[in-house]
């Protein structure tokens, strides 16, 4: 059972803040609460303080004979969720800001952090809240999406605080998962290879390095050590203390890399597009044009199939991901890439079309497990997908 702090802030979803109070305790967890000076106008410290049983701190200055009240909870606290989080608090936290009693203690607190934001449609959008709930998720915060739904205002728009058991919900399983890979070694490969022709010229592909850094943040979250190794990603890498961040442009660098890590590895996940192809010739210098030569005609050689190679390697302890990137027939050929690979698990995701998870925020997978049923898991967040993958993996590793 958890020691959990609720932060709540001034939003007008503030009074759901007391429901989830209530589901943590009866989910057996020990809750004790901060509250903004704007979460006090809407509801009064004194029902959470009788609920929890403990003083509601509001004020940094509130106790005079208990000077730093703040950093007694900061350190007693195994988990912070921030519910709800108004615009201002996000805005406060993103930027290291200590200026009230909730501000204060979520810097001093070193304890994992889950921030589940609920505000007006417009303000959610606002380029300024995106920049910090972007910083947030790099600095390792858990965010819970607040859902499209009708809004205090009068009309529809994304900005509603989930309900109350769903978040009591996305909190037991951010705990769950937490201990599921403590003293295991996850290698991740993200993004796409480069595979070059000159000194400025490379043959490269859509990759974002999304998927592959949601696993990463998510192994590192269950308590894994993690070595990611990265091609080029358009998206920000994890700084964590469990993660170990390895650039690995081409082919040939990344197969050396996951080489080098993969004998303590308990569990390698290759979501990087790797180049199937690569120039058979890298020219030294820039190619010039040529007058009178409208074409450049490329031989291209095939690469090393990491996945491959390294499965043949493994030990049986070990357990290997691969990934099917498929413009059509998705479930055929991911099936036959299972096969053909030795990997343990191929989660098969679309490239085709609108729906392509290249880049996308997004995606709906397969997972394919040689002699069980394929689990088609519904359009879901990269997060929520890395997150269902990592347990899935951690079942396998036990
Ligand atoms: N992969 C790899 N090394 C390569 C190519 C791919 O390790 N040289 C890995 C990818 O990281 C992914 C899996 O193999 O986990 C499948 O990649 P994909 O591009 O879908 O398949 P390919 O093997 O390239 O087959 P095809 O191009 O025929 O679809």
């Amino acid at each position: 059972m958890a020691k959990i702090t609720v932060y709540i802030s001034g939003s007008i979803a503030a009074y759901k803040g007391v429901e989830v109070v209530r589901g943590l305790q009866k989910r057996g967890h020990t809750v004790r609460v901060v509250m903004t000076k704007g979460a006090t106008q809407l509801i009064g410290p004194a029902t959470l303080a009788a609920l929890t049983k403990y003083p509601v701190l509001t004020d940094l200055w509130q106790n005079q004979t208990q000077p730093i009240p703040h950093i007694e909870l900061a350190d007693w606290t195994e988990l912070a969720v921030v519910v709800p989080a108004s615009a201002d608090l996000l805005a406060k936290m993103a930027n290291g800001l200590a200026d009230d009693a909730a501000s204060t203690t979520l810097l001093a607190t070193s304890a994992p952090k889950m921030v589940v934001p609920a505000m007006n449609s417009h303000m959610w959008q606002a380029p300024a809240t995106q920049r910090n709930l972007h910083q947030l998720k790099s600095d390792g915060v858990t965010i819970v999406e607040p859902v499209t739904g009708r809004l205090a205002e009068g009309y529809a728009g994304k900005g509603r605080l989930p309900e109350p058991a769903a978040i009591v919900d996305a909190v037991q399983d951010h705990l769950n998962q937490d201990q599921l890979l403590t003293g295991k070694h996850l290698v991740v490969t993200a993004g796409g290879t480069r595979e070059p022709l000159d000194p400025v010229r490379y043959i490269g592909n859509r990759s974002s390095g999304k998927m592959g850094v949601a696993i990463a943040r998510a192994a590192a979250a269950s308590g894994a050590q993690v070595t990611l190794i990265v091609g080029q990603a358009s998206v920000d890498l994890p700084v964590a203390a469990n993660i170990t961040v390895v650039p690995a442009l081409t082919t040939s660098d990344m197969l050396k890399a996951v080489q080098a890590a993969f004998p303590t590895a308990d569990a390698l996940v290759m979501a990087a597009a790797v180049a199937d192809y690569r120039p058979l010739q890298i020219a030294e210098q820039k190619v010039k044009k040529t007058p009178g030569h409208q074409d450049w005609t490329l031989e291209l050689t095939e690469t090393v199939d990491i996945l491959k190679t390294v499965a043949q390697t493994k030990r049986p302890d070990q357990v290997v991901v691969g990934f099917a990137a498929e413009t059509q027939d998705l479930l055929a050929n991911a099936q036959r890439k299972l096969a053909k690979k030795g990997a343990d698990m191929i989660v098969a995701n679309s490239v085709a079309g609108k729906d392509s998870a290249f880049g996308s925020d997004q995606d709906q997978v397969t997972i394919l497990r040689a002699g069980q049923e394929p689990l088609a898991w519904p359009r879901l967040t990269k997060e929520t997908v890395a997150q269902r993958l990592i347990k899935l993996i951690a079942e396998r590793i036990k």
